[in-house]
């Protein structure tokens, strides 16, 4: 999936085998401190992987971090289905209800229609724009959008 182009269309580049794997390690590390992070995705009647949706402790430094965001990547093949929104709602579910956040926030540039569409749906708000500190030096992705939902807000759905 990290190696796919058409999935990797929002981000600088694709990644290779290694960088996947140092990839899946820094999730399982964030799993062992926070207790949460970006999630395996099946289709729930057949088992098959189609992904990640879940959350991640973001510390680079912006006007709206640091903060828990959440994030979804997903294989082309499953795109289209409402799989993200889904996944996405029980994971800001999770958020609210056991692990008692706060807020939670989610980013994607500005071409990522798609990625921003969800989190319209989810009910998440426009925060404002970033020059997103991880993509310094890619013009063409740095300028990001921010969206966030505060517990409360969650509650009143
Ligand atoms: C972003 C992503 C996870 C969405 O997954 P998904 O399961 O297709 O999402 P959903 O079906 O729940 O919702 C997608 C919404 O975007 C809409 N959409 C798709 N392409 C669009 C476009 N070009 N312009 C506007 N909206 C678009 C869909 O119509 C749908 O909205 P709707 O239900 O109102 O019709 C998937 O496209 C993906 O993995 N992309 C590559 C990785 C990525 O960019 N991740 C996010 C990084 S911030």
């Amino acid at each position: 999936m990290n190696a796919d182009a058409a999935v990797m269309e929002h981000f600088p580049k694709t990644l290779n085998v290694e960088e996947s794997a140092a990839f899946l390690a820094r999730l399982q590390d964030q799993f062992q401190e926070y207790g949460y992070c970006y999630y395996a995705v099946e289709i729930r009647e057949t088992g098959e992987w189609i992904g990640f949706i879940g959350l991640a402790y973001q510390a680079y430094k912006t006007a709206f971090t640091p903060a828990v965001d959440i994030g979804w990547r997903l294989v082309p093949g499953s795109w289209g289905q409402g799989y993200a929104t889904e996944g996405a709602r029980r994971c800001l579910e999770h958020a609210f209800t056991v692990l008692n956040l706060d807020r939670v926030i989610a980013t994607c540039t500005l071409s990522n229609k798609p990625s921003e569409r969800v989190m319209q749906k989810l009910g998440m708000n426009c925060l404002g724009h970033l020059n997103h500190p991880k993509l310094k030096g890619y013009p063409e992705y740095e300028r990001c959008l921010c969206y966030g939902i505060e517990q409360a807000e969650w509650w009143d759905l």
